[in-house]
């Protein structure tokens, strides 16, 4: 039996020259939790080019939906890149990864710290109704270069707000608070200084972090994570996997050299 569902291509819409996410069919039989990645790509001379990639579409829904940079020489991207509807593009049959629910303790905040395309296994949680169900707050931070890197803004502000069974969750749970660090906006600044100064919480309104209350998953560089992951350990907060839930959760974001 193949290692590989065999989808087709939907829907593609550019965000920037150099962010892209795309919808696709989805094998009824492909099961994943939100917040899991999966191996996907093309066959490229007979052969399959695969990356991991994490969901970006819940569940429940009908179709996938993948979120990605674009880099010209990269393998898999600067190919990816050029899908239009119709194509067709493999899909890993196992899900993986440790941005899952299961991973955190019970606790008040969950907050979901991510840089660039790191912003992708948390579209899914953030459409989890047990992510409502577990916490009270659920603050979904989102740190870009650019302005216009803060891909899916308005779906977070004003299409899930509307959304058919989750909007009344997402209304009064959701904290979206978008962040920039090379030019002007309203919030500016790196998701750890952020924290470390206080003003994260300040202006959304909730507590100084507290062990015993927050809960985080971070998604993004290397460097994002080492530093966030620092920030964290050093005031006690331990990190959970499979088998072992704890205060937070890291899973590095895709980039493609
Ligand atoms: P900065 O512009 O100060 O480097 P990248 O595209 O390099 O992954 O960066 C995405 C976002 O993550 C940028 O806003 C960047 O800020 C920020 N970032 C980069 N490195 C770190 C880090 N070590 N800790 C926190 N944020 C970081």
């Amino acid at each position: 039996m193949s290692k590989f569902y065999e989808e087709r291509v939907l829907s593609v819409h550019h965000w920037t020259d150099n962010l892209f996410s795309f919808r696709t069919t989805r094998d009824p039989a492909f099961r994943f939790r939100n917040g899991e990645f999966t191996m996907i790509g093309l066959e490229v001379e007979g052969r399959p080019l695969l990356r991991a990639y994490s969901v970006v579409s819940a569940n429940y829904e009908e179709e996938l939906e993948f979120f990605s940079i674009k880099v010209q020489d990269g393998p898999l991207t600067s190919k990816l890149q050029h899908l239009k509807v119709g194509d067709p593009i493999i899909v890993g049959k196992k899900p993986t990864g440790t941005l899952v629910l299961d991973n955190l303790l019970p606790g008040k905040h969950l907050y979901l710290l991510g840089t660039g395309t790191g912003l992708a296994p948390f579209l899914s949680i953030i459409k989890d109704p047990e992510t409502y169900d577990r916490f009270e707050k659920v603050v979904l931070v989102h740190g870009c270069r650019q302005v216009q890197e803060l891909a899916y803004g308005e779906t977070i502000t004003e299409t899930l707000p509307k959304h058919e069974f989750l909007g009344e969750m997402i209304s009064s749970q959701l904290i979206y608070y978008p962040t920039v660090t090379r030019e002007p906006f309203r919030n500016r600044g790196r998701i750890t200084d952020l924290m470390v100064s206080g003003k994260l919480f300040e202006d959304i309104g909730l507590p100084p972090m507290s062990i015993e209350n927050d809960r985080f998953m971070l998604c993004g560089s290397p460097d994002m994570i080492r530093d966030t992951r620092e920030l964290l350990t050093s005031r006690g907060y331990e990190e959970g996997n499979h088998g072992e839930a704890a205060h937070y959760v890291i899973e590095k974001a895709f980039v493609e050299k």
